[in-house]
């Protein structure tokens, strides 16, 4: 059902076949590490002012700036959760996300940690497919104004600053000025930039035995490097690795709509139609792109289960065993991708490489209680579900 109005362009199997051969030709065997960028640790950054952090840090957690003042940015990115979202209120498992009350998401959140480098890596772009825009001022505006998001119009999110003399005060204090959109979202970005690992095994040069030797199968036999490459991991281009669709997406009509939803306004052709995520096919408009995604960081894996767009793999010894086999099913499948024949104690040392690139605590913050004068305009909760 998945692959139904799958139309490839004639063309494009010859191309494929032709490109298969030339690169089977030049790199026999395996990937070998000097043909990418080197794993190392991540670039020092210039740390935002801290006023400006402790503003952006506040309406980070500020309900009010969402349109009907019943979520945060800390709703879907939490953090106690990776800045992802793992948990409901009830403690059950989330796969993906929630969205602006009263409809749902078709991705898994991704962490925010880290997203700081993603400028330096990501040519393609911010969110799993590249639509959100080319850096984090885009996309924090983006967050803010989407409908399925926050929901939040500019104006009204001026007025609301306006409005509240803490604001008042911390414009003053960081632009020497009155509150604008513009001067919050810059505050939101300084936030969102502290938010970096810190203390990983790998990047203090301490991995264990295990590790040490996942590193070699990363970097050689199991081809990981190829596509996560450099110190953020992640070659920043869009790749179809053939993760199964999240049936969620299709089964719940809220979830469906939001998808919809994007990919109509995004001019992709019979969104009607589409029994998939199409992912970067949805920015490119070239139907190669079909079910690309972009090579994620795999920074802080630890925290940030489950994995993929759409949140299909639980846990990282499920991912290893999912490459193992040369990744999901789908045509074309990126052609780095093959069975790896790896052994079971091979799989548990790349997951142990995987796990050191993790801090050793994870990465928070306190949250800010902002003292909400008024309700939401609905209690959503009992039609959230
Ligand atoms: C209702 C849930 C929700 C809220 C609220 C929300 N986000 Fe997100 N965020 C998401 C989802 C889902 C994605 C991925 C979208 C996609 O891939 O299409 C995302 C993506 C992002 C990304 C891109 C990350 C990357 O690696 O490319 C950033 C940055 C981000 N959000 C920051 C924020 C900030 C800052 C706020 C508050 C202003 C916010 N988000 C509010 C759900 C949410
Ligand atoms: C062809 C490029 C490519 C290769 C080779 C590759 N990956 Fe990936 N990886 C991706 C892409 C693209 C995604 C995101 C796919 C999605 O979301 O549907 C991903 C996702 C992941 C994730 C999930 C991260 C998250 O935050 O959800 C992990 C973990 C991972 N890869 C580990 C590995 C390991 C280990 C190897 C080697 C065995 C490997 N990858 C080889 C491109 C690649």
């Amino acid at each position: 059902m998945r692959n139904q109005i799958r139309q490839a362009p004639p063309w494009r199997s010859a191309l494929m076949t032709a490109l298969v051969a030339v690169s089977i030709a030049i790199l026999p065997g395996f990937a070998s590490a000097g043909d990418y960028p080197a794993l190392g640790p991540l670039a020092a950054k210039k740390a935002p002012k801290s006023a400006l952090v402790e503003m952006g840090k506040r309406l980070f957690f500020d309900a009010r700036m969402s349109g009907d003042g019943a979520i945060s940015c800390a709703t879907c990115h939490h953090p106690k959760q990776g800045f992802t979202r793992q948990k409901d209120e009830d403690g059950k498992p989330m796969v993906l996300s929630d969205a602006y009350p009263g409809t749902k998401h078709y991705r898994n959140a991704p962490t925010l940690i880290n997203t700081i480098y993603k400028a330096d890596f990501a040519d393609a772009g911010w969110s799993w497919d590249g639509h959100m825009g080319a850096n984090l001022n885009d996309v924090v505006r983006n967050e803010i104004t989407e409908t399925m998001i926050l929901n939040l119009d500019m104006r009204l999110m001026h007025e609301r600053m306006k409005q509240d003399p803490v604001y008042v005060k911390m414009c003053k204090q960081n632009f020497n000025g009155e509150c604008s959109s513009g001067k919050g979202r810059k505050a939101l970005v300084a936030f969102v930039q502290t938010l970096v690992s810190r203390d990983a095994p790998f990047d203090k040069g301490k991995l264990s035995k295990a590790a040490k030797r996942g590193r070699k199968l990363f970097e050689g036999k199991a081809g990981c490097i190829q596509c996560h490459n450099g110190p953020y991991l992640s070659d920043g281009k869009p790749h179809n690795t053939g993760v199964d669709e999240n049936f969620d997406v299709f089964k719940n009509p809220l979830r469906h709509i939001t998808l919809r939803a994007v990919t109509t306004n995004h001019g992709v052709p019979k969104a009607d139609i589409w029994r998939r995520d199409v992912g970067y096919f949805l920015v490119s408009k070239n139907y190669a792109d079909v079910g690309k995604f972009i090579t994620p960081t795999l920074r802080e894996l630890k925290y940030t289960a489950p994995y993929m767009h759409n949140g299909m793999i639980a846990t990282l010894d499920a991912v290893v065993e999912f490459y193992n086999q040369g990744g999901g099913h789908d045509d074309p499948l990126a052609t780095e991708l093959k069975p790896l024949k790896l052994k079971a104690k091979e799989k548990k040392d790349l997951v142990a490489f995987l796990k050191s690139l993790s801090s050793a605590k994870p990465v928070t913050v306190e949250p800010v209680k902002v003292p909400q004068k008024y309700k939401p305009i609905a209690n959503w909760a009992s039609t959230h579900n």
